[in-house]
Formats: C-alpha cells, structure tokens, sequence
C-alpha cells in the first residue's frame, strides 16, 4: 500500500537520531561533518513527515547528557543549531508548520534561546504538522521540575493532593498539550531510550534500525511506518 496523508495512522512519531559520529569516522572525516549531514536529514525527514500527514515530530536534537561532550563537539552542533534557527523559518510558514521546543533552556547561549522564542512565537498559530525540537533535553529534569510544579501547585493551595492525576501531571511536563508519541525511532543499531520521553512513551511503540541517522530517508521512514501500521497496539487491554 502507497502511505498518504489519507491513510495515514500515525499521529506523532518520535526519533533518537544517533550515529553521526559513526557515519563521519567510517567515512575518515571529523565527527563535525556527521553531524552537518544530520542536519539536511532533519529538514529531509521533517518535509516527509508533513507529506505524510504525521501531526507531531519530535526530535532529539541534544539531551542534557550531550553537555559533556568535547568543547568542540558542542559547538559545532550549537553552530548548526544555530544556522538551522535562522534559516529554515521561510519554508516552515509556507508548510504551516508549528514549532516547538523542549529541554532546559537556561544552559543555551543567550541568542539561541532568544530565538527559539522567537521562532515558537512566530509559528504559535499554524495549524500543519508540530515539529517539536528536544534541545538540551532530559526526560528525568523534566519529570523533576515537572514534580516542583505540581508540588507548588499544592503547597499555594492551588490544587488539592486529590487532584492530581496523570492528566494534570502531564500538564506539568514541556509536551504539555501534545499527544504521547505512538512510534520511537532510534537509528544506528543502538536499543536504549536514553532519557528521552520516559513519561510520554508508555504506550509507544518502538523501531530500531541499524541505519546510521546521516543515511536515514523518506524511504527508510515509509517503511518503518509500513511495518508500525501492521502492529496490533492493545494498550495493556487484552
Ligand atoms: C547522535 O549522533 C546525534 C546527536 C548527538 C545530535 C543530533 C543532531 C543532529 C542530527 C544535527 C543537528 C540538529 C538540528 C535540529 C539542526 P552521535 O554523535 O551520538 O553519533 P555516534 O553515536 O555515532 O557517535
């Protein structure tokens, strides 16, 4: 079966995009350069899923662990960050595309998060697919500061220890108004979730593929989508 906006059944599709570093050492050039080809595999995968009618794409562009790599490292990927906040805002309106941006923004450079305000701004009222960009992101931080906020809630009076519930805890969280992923990708050959998502993927589905993420394409994605439409979801029912 062709997969089109029509019979589409996937509503929010999450991805670990690793092997950057892999695909760039077997190919002898920097790590750098992995992670730049990455970066037109973003826009690629981003374009495929909006033609494929998925209504949310969240990416996990860098966790909170991703902090402790080289100085180098993370300045490369803050200067591709960097390009990609100010250059792809043009073909994102045209497409109708929201976005938005989770993680912990007090540890970006101070233009960085200026402009993901911006951008987030700018994109609030369209109504396409939602790509929401997991940045200096980890699934524990959020889950804690998500347990002060309800925790303050109470404390104020606010809410009652009676209230709250999974659907008020999840409003707690940076996904706040989004549905949980239905299908994690991770690329790369690697089987661990990495302090993505905890909370949202409790029900999800997942999909590792051997693909290093700068070799990932639109044909890889429709057939992990093929093989997710095939899978019988039972939600712990019997
Ligand atoms: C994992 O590869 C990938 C990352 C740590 C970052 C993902 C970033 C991009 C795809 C590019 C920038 C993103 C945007 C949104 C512009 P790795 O370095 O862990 O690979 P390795 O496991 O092979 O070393």
């Amino acid at each position: 079966m062709v997969l089109t906006k029509e019979n589409n059944k996937l509503q929010h599709l999450a991805i670990i995009m690793d092997g950057n570093g892999r695909w760039a050492t077997k190919r002898g050039l920097p790590r750098s350069m992995g992670h730049r080809k990455g970066a037109e595999v973003v826009k690629e995968i981003t374009r495929a899923a909006g033609e494929l009618g998925i209504k949310y794409l969240t990416l996990y562009a860098f966790s909170t662990e991703n902090w402790n790599r080289s100085e180098d490292e993370v300045k490369t990927l803050m200067g591709l960050l960097r390009d990609y906040l100010h250059s792809d805002l043009k073909e994102i309106q045209e497409n109708n595309v929201r976005i938005r941006f989770i993680g912990e923004r007090d540890m970006l450079d101070a233009d960085i998060s200026k402009k993901m305000a911006e951008i987030e701004a700018e994109t609030l009222r369209n109504e396409g697919m939602t790509l929401c960009i997991a940045l200096s992101y980890g699934s524990r931080q959020e889950i804690v500061s998500a347990v002060k906020k309800t925790a303050a809630l109470v404390k104020e009076g606010d809410i009652s220890l009676n209230d709250v519930d999974v659907k008020l805890f999840s409003d707690m969280l940076y996904t706040k108004g989004m549905p949980d992923p239905d299908l994690v990708i991770r690329t790369s050959g690697e089987q661990r979730i990495s302090n993505y998502l905890l909370w949202q993927v409790a029900y999800a589905e997942f999909f590792f593929t051997d693909v290093l993420w700068p070799d990932f394409n639109k044909k890889i994605l429709e057939d992990i989508i093929k093989d997710f439409n095939a899978r019988e979801r039972r939600y712990g029912k019997a």
